[in-house]
């Protein structure tokens, strides 16, 4: 590699301005600062070791997992640890083939390439990838038929970072070429306090362990919303208490930003009460509740779902969504199933 540990800063290309913001504040930039997701660290840690080591890039990395877990965050600690440029796109934005090229041919040997919603790459931009993953070159194709030529044009290596919000919807051919491919878990609540404390500290607001322990559990196992609420509660605390956030502020911040003890927010509990009251507790098609909320279904399946189905709200079935006792206990409603289970013969005693 051109660049040795240290030598430069990685330089960050694109990027919406509020991702700049958020890097600049709150985005850990060393795998040390990392919090959580044990597992993926430390294969991250060995295989960046290994690769430093040899004196070779990394292998391509693909990242799975809902929205806010820190894909795009790790995807930055790549480069910087690996002490190589990040160069930023995403699925949707690289359109042709010749947008692709025009990035890899730019890429220097060992840099990191973050392509974010990888799922939505056109397919003919797909193909392309497939060899500059494989071999490190690009096939152009010259003329057609009886004509046509090839020419290989080689690529220097680099290193593959996706990010992505649905495995499933990525073709096996990609998939495939990864060598890590690692899903980010839902944070627990002892996790996301750190994520809390450490934002504070950067952020410069005193907070204590209770009122950390209030943002951290109504944070849907997020980082990103911990970060969001906890700004919010900041302002709060600042506008209507002393400055200083204790579990009252906290609390009363939080119930003005309509989530509630449990984290859910008005589109969960709406997307909750649908199937309840409007379905009969379903099971119902996830069409038929996006349809009902007014709300896309993918938005549904990737901002929605994966949390309601990790606290056991809600539960997958072959024909669609059921809302499960816990739902029904946290809205206060009567479970017609448990209530069955009541009244269940008992066998007599003779
Ligand atoms: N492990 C972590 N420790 C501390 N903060 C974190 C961690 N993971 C994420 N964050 C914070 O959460 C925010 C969101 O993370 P990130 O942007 O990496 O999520 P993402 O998985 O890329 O989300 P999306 O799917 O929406 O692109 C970051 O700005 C960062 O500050
Ligand atoms: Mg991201």
């Amino acid at each position: 590699m051109k660049r040795s540990e240290g030598e430069r800063e990685p330089e960050v290309k694109e990027g919406t301005p509020q991702e700049a913001e958020d890097f600049l504040d709150l985005r850990p930039r060393k795998l040390s600062e990392y919090i959580g997701q044990r597992q993926v660290v430390e294969t991250l840690e060995i295989a960046i070791q290994a690769a430093k080591k040899r004196g070779e890039p990394l292998d391509h990395v693909l990242f799975h997992s809902p929205p806010g877990l820190g894909k795009t965050t790790l995807a930055h600690i790549i480069a910087t640890e690996m002490g190589v440029r990040i160069v930023t796109s995403s699925g949707p934005a690289i359109e042709k083939g010749g947008d692709l090229i025009s990035i890899l041919t730019h890429l220097e040997r060992g840099d990191v390439l973050f392509i974010d919603e990888v799922h939505r790459l056109p397919k003919v931009v797909e193909e392309f990838l497939y060899p500059a993953m494989e071999d490190f070159c690009i096939d152009f194709i010259f003329d057609k038929g009886a004509h046509a030529r090839s020419h290989r044009y080689r690529l220097e290596q680099f290193t593959l970072v996706g990010a992505t919000t649905r495995a499933g919807l990525l073709s096996a051919p990609l998939r495939e070429r990864f060598g890590i491919l690692r899903n980010l878990d839902f944070y627990s609540v002892e996790e996301l306090c750190q994520v809390v404390k450490r934002s504070a500290a950067l952020l410069g607001v005193p907070i204590d362990e209770e009122g950390t322990e209030e943002i951290a559990k109504r944070s849907r196992g997020t980082p990103r919303i911990s970060n969001r609420l906890l700004k919010r509660v900041r302002d709060f605390a600042q506008i209507r208490g002393q400055g200083r956030i204790d579990k009252t502020i906290a609390d009363e911040a939080l119930q003005l930003e309509g989530v509630d003890e449990m984290g859910l927010t008005s589109l969960d509990r709406r997307f909750l009460e649908t199937i309840i009251r409007y379905y009969k507790g379903g099971p119902v098609g996830l069409e038929a509740i996006a349809a009902t909320l007014q709300e896309e279904t993918d938005t549904l399946v990737d901002m929605v779902e994966p949390f309601l189905l990790k606290i056991g709200f809600v539960a997958r079935m072959q024909n669609g969504r059921k809302a499960t006792e816990l739902a029904y206990q946290h809205f206060g409603i009567p479970h017609a199933e448990s209530g069955r289970q009541l009244t269940l013969p008992t066998r007599k005693k003779h």
